[in-house]
């Protein structure tokens, strides 16, 4: 298929495209480079690349697709919180947007890359796709009305579908350390500390960054019927886990690290467990990788490649690398580049 990746530059799609293209479709990426350099060690050539800002994209951008896999986002809530307007603007407005350009394009499948953060502070309950959604951040909240105003542009020739992610891990060459595995394993590498700055009683179900690939790469190509205006929860039972086990986790693959819970109430409110099971049944997607496997992995990548301290704080944690940009004068208060 030929397929037009929104957001490749950044931590999920630098691992994506590549999968895709083993997989014998036709990639083509479209991003405003906000991370473009902010890589660690080697990078697979991107892809034929569009840059642009997803502000701008028109109808015209998108013809001759068979589908568009909508990556492109401020992609937290500490971003999204860093200017809700702008949030908006990107996140929700842009999107919607996007997806109508690319039904007036032909454009036929439209898969979003949506979140587990829906559910908000759902607590012990088991959450599945019918549960309701409770958006505790700007974040948040843009990717609920997204999937409500996309779905109700279903029709016989489109098909969006929502893809609820759990936080992601794993080594991508474009890495994220603000995300939970990420963060603690690199934070452990530089300091010999697994350090929980909550009491690690939240719930995060987690997702390898190649396993969200391979479930978008599944709904490119499962029946219509089966994807048609759909919502899944992409994770795995078995990454179902208090925060407080993820550190754990990294303590026995760090070696010589200790553990450190700062037992603070922290600003992310988040709890939920997830039920995966949708994507199983219906798509035959599993997850495959654990977490122990992808703290090992991190471990491993972040040796070879030389982790180091700017690039852990600064170059890899998306707030502060978009704030630089801004306070230097790259972007502007819109986040648009300057020149
Ligand atoms: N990483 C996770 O844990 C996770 C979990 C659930 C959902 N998601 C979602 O998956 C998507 C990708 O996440 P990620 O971790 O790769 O994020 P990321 O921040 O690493 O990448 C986002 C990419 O979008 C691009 N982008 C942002 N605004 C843009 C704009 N206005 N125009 C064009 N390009 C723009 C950035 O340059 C970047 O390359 C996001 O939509 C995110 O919300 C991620």
């Amino acid at each position: 298929m030929r397929v037009l990746v929104t957001g490749h530059q950044g931590y999920l799609g630098t691992v994506m495209a590549p999968i895709l293209r083993q997989r014998g479709h036709e990639v083509t990426g479209l991003d405003t480079g906000y991370f473009a350099e902010c890589v660690l060690g080697e990078v697979a050539p991107d892809p034929p690349t569009l840059r642009r800002d997803i502000r701008d994209v028109t109808s015209a951008d998108l013809v001759g697709y068979d589908a568009v896999i909508h990556l492109a986002a401020l992609s937290n809530d500490p971003l999204g919180a860093l200017a809700p307007r702008i949030t908006h603007a990107i996140n929700h407005a842009a999107s919607v947007r996007l997806a109508e350009a690319a039904k007036a394009a032909g454009v036929r499948r439209f898969l979003y890359a949506s979140t587990c953060s829906v559910y908000g502070a759902a607590g012990e309950e088991f959450v599945d796709e019918d549960a309701p959604v409770r958006p505790l951040t700007p974040y948040a909240e843009s990717k609920v009305r997204v999937e409500d105003d996309v779905a109700a542009l279903a029709d016989s020739g489109f098909s969006p579908v929502f893809l609820r992610n759990a936080t992601a891990f794993g080594f991508s060459p474009r890495p994220r350390a603000d995300i939970v595995l990420n963060n603690l394993v690199g934070y452990a590498v530089l300091t010999g500390v697994v350090r929980v700055a909550s009491d690690g009683t939240p719930w995060r179900p987690l997702v390898h960054a190649a396993d969200i690939a391979d479930a978008f790469a599944t709904c490119l190509t499962a029946p219509t019927a089966a994807i048609h205006a759909r919502a899944f929860n992409i994770g795995a039972a078995f990454n179902n886990a208090s925060v407080a086990e993820i550190a754990q986790t990294v303590v026995d693959v760090v070696p010589a690290s200790r553990l450190v819970i700062t037992g603070e109430s922290g600003p992310d409110p988040r709890s939920y467990r997830v039920d995966f099971t949708r994507a199983g049944t219906e798509l035959g997607f599993h997850a495959r990788w654990g977490v122990r496997d992808g703290a090992a992995e991190l471990y491993r990548e972040y040796g070879v490649r030389l982790l180091s301290p700017v690039d852990f704080f600064e170059r890899f944690t998306r707030l502060t690398w978009l704030q630089r940009l801004r306070d230097s004068g790259g972007l502007d208060g819109e986040l648009r580049w300057v020149s």
